[in-house]
């Protein structure tokens, strides 16, 4: 059986995490939470980061905190992709500002960039951009997009740590970004997620909207500022902004120190993986659409077919062959209900045909020559 994912929790972590628990006299957000964002930092070559308690938090406060922040009105407009994630859409929602979807293309799987500026009207603030299923997405366009028209441009990262962007990891071309280490994703701290920034004043509102808005969870030395500044207010109970509980814990944290250590190990396997699978599928290239792989961080091994009929001959041979799939994402979100509103899905014609002809098969550790030799095997039965 070959699953989208399998425990990728060494045992080696796992009794990290045993010894953690014998040890420790605090599981709440603590020391051991900055201690994976100092390294996830590093890692990154960021600034600062914010460890939350998934993709999907880090997302509705990287929104929220900044329309604050550069004091965005209600219903500004934020450009989206039509396949991505859905909580990168909802938070948009949360925040009270208007999605507005736009095509991919079918090279890089990010927005058509000729229609993204298109759609620009001049109540548009923002573009939040996913470097879908770890495909860079074009930041040259998007840089001269987002400086052409004055956008905020914001990464979500959660599906391709490591992707590259001219040498440079995506993540570190917006104001700000996202990560997901959601047990199917390059790393994982079971559930959980990550902000990222240069922008120090913007990393204070992360943190405070992290955590209920509490002042008291700044660095230190932005305390006495706010004890001055609020003295009939007990400092230890004062809200500075609107905030949630996105808080992450520390056992989570300590999964993540020992999982960091592995990281750029399981992206080179992944795209070994990715590199062969490439091979096999160059024998069907009349079938399917090839998508751009420079700087890839390989999530996934997708397919995606120019005909419906073999998409569905190969998806019948995985399914006898024990390969599960999936949509790629969730194929175009106009066709949920939830976003049915928004706009009509067949007016959206790649994204259409990523719902419709397209599919991913796990890629990960797990993923070794002996199990190519199978998928090719399979495919080469089919076509
Ligand atoms: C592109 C993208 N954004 C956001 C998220 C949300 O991450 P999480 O599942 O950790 O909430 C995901 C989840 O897979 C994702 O793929």
């Amino acid at each position: 059986m070959w699953k989208l994912q399998e425990n990728i929790l060494e045992l080696k972590d796992r009794e990290h995490l045993a010894e953690f628990i014998r040890s420790t006299e605090r599981f709440t957000q603590f020391e051991k939470v900055k201690e994976f964002e100092r390294a996830w930092s590093v890692w990154q070559n960021t600034s600062y980061s914010t460890f939350v308690n998934s993709g999907s938090s880090a997302d509705l406060v990287m929104l929220d905190a900044v329309k604050e922040f550069y004091k965005i009105d209600d219903g500004a407009e934020v450009l989206v992709p039509v396949v991505t994630w859905t909580t990168n859409i909802t938070s948009v929602i949360q925040t009270k500002m208007s999605p507005v979807f736009v095509d991919i293309n079918l090279d890089d799987l990010s927005f058509d960039y000729e229609k993204l500026e298109r759609a620009i009207t001049s109540k548009t603030r923002i573009i939040l951009v996913t470097h879908l299923i770890g495909i860079p997405a074009n930041i040259e366009r998007l840089s001269a997009i987002s400086e052409k028209y004055n956008l905020i441009l914001l990464e979500d990262c959660c599906e391709s740590h490591g992707a590259t962007y001219r040498t440079e990891k995506v993540g570190n071309f917006g104001i700000a970004s996202t990560f997901s280490f959601y047990w199917g994703h390059h790393i994982t701290t079971v559930e959980g997620g990550m902000i990222c920034t240069k922008n120090e004043e913007l990393n204070d509102l992360f943190v405070l909207k992290r955590s209920h808005g509490l002042a008291r969870e700044l660095s230190p030395s932005k305390h006495q500022y706010y004890r001055d500044k609020y003295p009939e207010i007990d400092f230890n109970f004062l809200f500075l902004t609107h905030g949630y509980n996105f808080r992450n814990t520390e056992l989570h944290a300590v999964i993540g120190i020992e999982q960091i250590k592995h990281l750029d190990r399981y992206i080179k396997i992944r795209n070994e993986n990715h590199r062969e699978y490439l091979k096999i599928i160059s024998k069907i290239t009349d079938k399917v659409f090839l998508v751009d792989n420079n700087g890839i961080s390989s999530f996934c091994l997708p397919f995606i077919f120019k005909s419906t009929s073999d998409k569905n001959k190969l998806r019948k041979a995985f399914h006898d062959a024990e390969i599960e799939i999936r949509p790629i994402i969730s194929g175009n979100l106009l066709n949920q209900p939830c976003f049915a509103k928004f706009g009509n899905a067949n007016d959206f014609k790649n994204a259409q045909i990523v719902h419709e002809n397209g599919f991913y098969i796990g890629n990960n550790q797990f993923v070794n020559d002996e199990r190519l030799e199978f998928l090719n095997s399979v495919i080469t039965k089919v076509f």
